[in-house]
């Protein structure tokens, strides 16, 4: 058996264009979409991020607002900048690139930021919409993941779920998600013994790790038909691979995600559509005034 390619670029274009549209109704009653990015200090991976978001933001009719600061920005001058954009009403969302000079704690950070502009679904808030079931703004990466599922009619219901992640980026929102899916999951992580058994049992795999010197998934650690969803990114001899032994994988698998060209452009075709969301509730929210 081969497997079918999950193709991300389809999948995000699908979620793009369903924002494009909901960009004009928010224009038609005078609301313009606005992301406001925050890029701490010089690193060239973080900076390609940040331009690539905003770039996919003006695709789609979004506009964004760029704060580039200086590697020695304090805490202090974080919070009051954040304080700033919370009260500022022409900005819908807030995404703050991480990871953050050592200076600067993400926690603190990220949890200042207001939850109806919370754009990555960060917010100890949000968090806890997200555990109860009834979040509205929920982690890029892992809901662009619940869209590829419903994108190829693949049912989560009852299925056996190992995800190979515990960050709250990823596997720690992924779990919650799956879980009202009705999926029965288990979170592996660098600790876990016998993670080929593990895997072996699953029907779905979703590994998140990006370190292929510790870790590459083999079709040896499958099951005939499993689905497979990469998230990892890594690179090697100068080419952008995921966690996934890809060419062979296939060859046993149902569906696997390629990277790059899979969960990589979800993640951002969701933040658009988080922002879109963050602003139709701003948008409620001045209506009930
Ligand atoms: N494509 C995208 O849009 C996208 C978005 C987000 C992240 N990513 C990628 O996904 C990867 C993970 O990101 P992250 O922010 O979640 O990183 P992270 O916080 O470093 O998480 C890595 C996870 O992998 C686990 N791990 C490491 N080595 C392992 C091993 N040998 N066996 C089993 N588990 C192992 C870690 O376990 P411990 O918790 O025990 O350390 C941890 O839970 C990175 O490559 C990142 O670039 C891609």
């Amino acid at each position: 058996m081969t497997g079918q390619k999950i193709d991300g670029i389809a999948v995000s274009t699908a979620v793009k264009d369903r924002v494009k549209a909901a960009v004009k109704e928010l224009q038609n009653s005078n609301v313009t979409p606005c992301l406001a990015t925050v890029l701490v200090g010089d690193d060239p991976a973080s900076a390609t991020y940040v331009k690539n978001k905003q770039k996919a933001c003006a695709d789609v009719g979004i506009t964004t607002k760029d704060h580039k600061l200086p590697a020695s920005f304090s805490q202090k001058e974080m919070n009051s900048l954040i304080d700033l954009l919370n009260k500022d009403d022409t900005v819908h969302g807030i995404l703050v690139q991480l990871p953050l000079p050592n200076q600067l704690d993400e926690f603190t950070t990220t949890s200042r930021i207001s939850p109806i502009k919370d754009v990555d679904g960060l917010t100890p808030y949000n968090i806890g919409l997200l555990t109860s079931g009834r979040a509205i703004l929920k982690p890029c990466t892992p809901s662009g993941i619940m869209e590829m599922f419903d994108y190829y009619k693949i049912s989560l219901e009852g299925k056996n779920v190992v995800v190979i992640n515990r960050s709250n980026l990823v596997g720690k929102p992924l779990y919650n998600l799956m879980l009202e899916k009705n999926a029965t999951v288990t979170t592996c992580h660098s600790r876990t013994k016998n993670l080929k058994e593990h895997c072996l049992a699953a029907d779905i795999i979703i590994t998140a790790i990006g370190n292929r010197a510790k870790f590459v998934l083999t079709e040896d650690m499958i099951r005939e038909g499993a689905i497979i969803i990469d998230v990892g990114t890594a690179r090697l001899e100068g080419k952008l691979v995921g966690d996934v032994d890809y060419d062979n994988v296939i060859k046993k698998a149902s569906y696997v995600t390629p990277v790059p060209g899979g969960v990589g452009p979800m993640t951002i075709a969701m933040l658009l559509k988080n922002t879109v969301t963050a602003a139709s509730i701003s948008r409620e929210f001045v209506k009930h005034d």
